[in-house]
């Protein structure tokens, strides 16, 4: 196993993710916990092995929104075509805050890429809390934050505005839920900044207004200079990441190229302080 960067990622050898055994996986989800993302290299990785490995961690949570693979309903596509301009997932965010039992985690493959760019950024949300000064993290004690999907998602909402409105699903939907703003990792314990700026909206009790000025002080700490990784995709890489650890970001740098990544949200639990 070797780190990525030092807070964030690590990359894992010697394992094929369609054969691994309990014990190695229980080694990698161990390693993604305190990760926060772990890349694996050379995977023979088909889709029916990628539905079994999803349903081996522990469940499959289906996106709502992403379009699915017309043979299999358990898995997203992630796809830009070379004529289209916006990209799904390229600001940072952490996937399905909106739901009051986020999923746990998401196991992206690279399945057609760009001959050049396209990567993908992650940032450790637990070396995020660490790093933030004293009166940040007394200002977070105690607070719950609001969290939806609606304003991306929705009929006139942010992605219906590109050109890539066409392509999702569930614009009829509405999502909410409540999250404390600093969560502990339901399995390592550790103490996770857990609001992004993609779908945190507001703190409870608060209107966006009173919320913005904390809020963005979150969002702009929350990316220091050492809890981020960058993953550059080849044929066959898998990346498996924890949604409550981390932050992610879909590199747009490849204008006219078709990238297309198949994904799977694993199911996950209800967050605590
Ligand atoms: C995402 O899951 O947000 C997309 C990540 C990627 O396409 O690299």
């Amino acid at each position: 196993m070797t780190p990525m960067a030092p807070k964030c990622g690590v990359e894992i050898f010697g394992v094929s993710l369609a054969k691994c055994s309990d014990e190695e996986m229980d080694a990698i989800k161990q390693a993604i916990y305190e990760h926060g993302v772990a890349i694996f290299r050379g995977q023979d990785f088909s889709p029916e092995s990628h539905i079994t490995f999803g349903k081996r961690w522990g469940g499959i949570d289906v996106n709502n929104y992403f379009p699915l693979t017309e043979d299999y309903d358990e898995i997203a596509v992630v796809k830009k075509d070379p004529d289209q301009q916006t990209n799904i997932g390229g600001a940072w965010h952490t996937d399905h805050s909106y739901d009051q039992i986020p999923a746990m985690g998401s196991v992206l493959v690279a399945r057609h890429l760009p001959p050049r760019g396209g990567d993908t950024m992650w940032a450790h949300m637990g070396a995020a809390y660490d790093a933030l000064p004293d009166e940040l993290k007394q200002a977070c004690e105690g607070l719950e934050a609001f969290h939806t999907a609606d304003h991306v998602y929705k009929e006139g909402g942010l992605y219906a505005q590109t050109d890539m409105g066409k392509s999702l699903r569930g614009q009829d939907m509405k999502t909410g839920a409540v999250h404390p703003v600093v969560i502990r990792h339901p399995h390592t314990g550790r103490k996770l900044l857990y609001v992004n700026s993609a779908f945190t909206i507001h703190f409870v009790g608060q209107t966006r207004e009173e919320s913005l000025p904390l809020l963005q002080k979150l969002f702009a700490a929350a990316l220091t200079s050492d809890n981020q990784c960058r993953l550059q995709w080849k044929p066959g890489t898998v990346a498996i990441w924890d949604n409550r650890t981390t932050w992610h970001n879909a590199m747009n740098d490849y204008q006219g190229h078709y990238r297309e990544m198949h994904r799977i949200t694993l199911s996950g639990e209800a967050l605590a302080a």
